[in-house]
């Protein structure tokens, strides 16, 4: 008899990546990606990287290849929690394998099947893979360009037998700061009045926040774990300011919770690799992130400049709508009626340029007319390129709607 492999239920909820599988597409030679959400190579320090690593091994060498703590390792701690604005006990520091885990690890201490999770309108696809195998049910928060609209919280928030759901919300997923995939970024007021009701109706905060650093002009408003530090489990990351090869994240946890978010941890992965995070304190340390962290925002306010004037350039004449981030990665543009960009992809792709068509980051039904743009990871050449191949893509695309228009009904 062949063997019978019986799927568990939340394996049948796993579903691949649609980000992994477009960037296979990007990957063909000659395509200008402004899809995937990865960071300018550029900017990895890797002779630092390079020094760190003969210091661990010389110095601790027996200690950094050692099981360790599922804690972290206590520098690192520390370190996180000198970094962060607001005061923060290292015994709350987790430090996770990316902070992707983070999100896997809160999704398992905090969802049952069936369990409201509450998301912004639309959301990090990557946490809603994350929360998937969980069995939630995800709403989506309606948004302004100011962040989540607190009333619609607040409603959704309750349970109320009217709005067809009994039990409160689990928790909110946030992203306050150049937001993926919109860019977007919450005002300081909305920011108050999230934190505020939230806490007003004893509901969880989980707020993401792996951009926050690569603010353009100013400084971000102060995060929601600043203001209600026991209503908030914090998620951070090194992929953005580092790298994001070395898969190392942390979050920042109420006492009330952390031990679950430890043992949940534990069982994963025992711990994050400690030659990586010994590697990371070490490169940290005389302040290094304080004059590493401003080269790339010079660089990356420099790409999106050249996109947003390649965009203003391009699509002179088109109904294209886009943000202009104030930092981050990516940009959110919305297409003239009729377009729906998951069609226009391989149209683009075919003119050598990739973008993220917008619809699978919405928990509930997706506007098909939006799009992400990275400007990151393409040159400031590249992205005038990409950005002229795109208009043509749109030009052509609106053309063949107007001529199918047009066309006799077939019989
Ligand atoms: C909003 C958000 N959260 C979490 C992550 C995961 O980051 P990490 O590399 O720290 O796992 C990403 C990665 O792009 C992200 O955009």
């Amino acid at each position: 008899m062949t063997t019978q492999w019986k799927l568990a239920t939340r394996a049948e909820k796993m579903n691949p990546s649609v980000l992994r599988e477009i960037l296979k597409v990007t990957e063909r030679p000659g395509i200008i990606s402004l899809a995937g959400g990865l960071p300018s190579p550029k900017t990895f320090p890797i002779q630092e990287f390079a020094d760190a690593c003969a210091e661990v091994l010389h110095k601790d060498g027996q200690a950094a290849l050692q099981y360790a703590a599922s804690e972290g390792y206590g520098p690192l701690r520390q370190a996180v929690a000198d970094m962060l604005p607001w005061n923060v006990d290292p015994a709350q520091v987790l430090i996770t394998t990316g902070s992707q885990q983070g999100l896997d690890l809160v999704a398992k201490v905090l969802l049952d099947p069936g369990s409201r999770v509450l998301v912004e309108t639309p959301t990090y696809l990557g946490a809603l893979q994350a929360f998937a195998p969980m069995e939630p049910v995800p709403q989506s928060v309606a948004t302004d360009d100011e962040g989540v609209i607190v009333e619609d919280l607040i409603a959704k928030a309750r349970g109320t037998a009217a709005g067809g759901f009994q039990d409160a919300a689990r928790f909110v997923y946030l992203l306050p700061n150049f937001q993926n995939p919109t860019g977007r970024t919450m005002t300081e007021a909305r920011r108050a009045a999230v934190s505020e009701a939230a806490a007003a109706a004893g509901l969880p905060i989980v707020e993401d926040n792996p951009y926050g650093e690569l603010w353009f002009d100013e400084a971000p408003p102060l995060p929601l774990a600043a203001r209600n530090p026991d209503g908030v489990i914090y998620l951070g990351s090194f992929s953005k300011v580092l790298a994001p090869g070395l898969r190392l994240g942390f979050l920042v946890a109420p006492k009330a919770i952390y031990p679950k978010l430890l043992q949940a941890k534990q069982a994963v992965d025992l711990h994050t690799p400690i030659f990586t995070q010994r590697m990371v304190s070490a490169v940290m340390k005389d302040n290094f992130l304080s004059r590493h962290v401003p080269t790339i925002r010079t660089l990356y306010k420099r790409q999106r400049d050249a996109m947003v004037a390649a965009l203003r350039r391009e699509m002179k004449g088109l109904d294209v709508q886009f943000n202009v981030p104030v930092g981050g990665m990516f940009l959110w543009a919305r297409m003239p009626e009729g377009i729906d960009t998951v069609a226009l992809l391989p149209k683009a792709v075919e003119r050598n340029v990739a973008f993220v068509p917008g619809a699978p980051f919405y928990a509930g039904a997706g506007d098909p007319r939006t799009m992400r743009l990275s400007f990151v990871t393409a040159n400031v050449d590249e992205i005038d390129t990409a950005i002229a191949a795109l208009a043509a893509t749109i030009r052509e695309e609106l053309a063949g709607l107007s001529e199918r228009k047009l066309a006799p009904a077939s019989t």
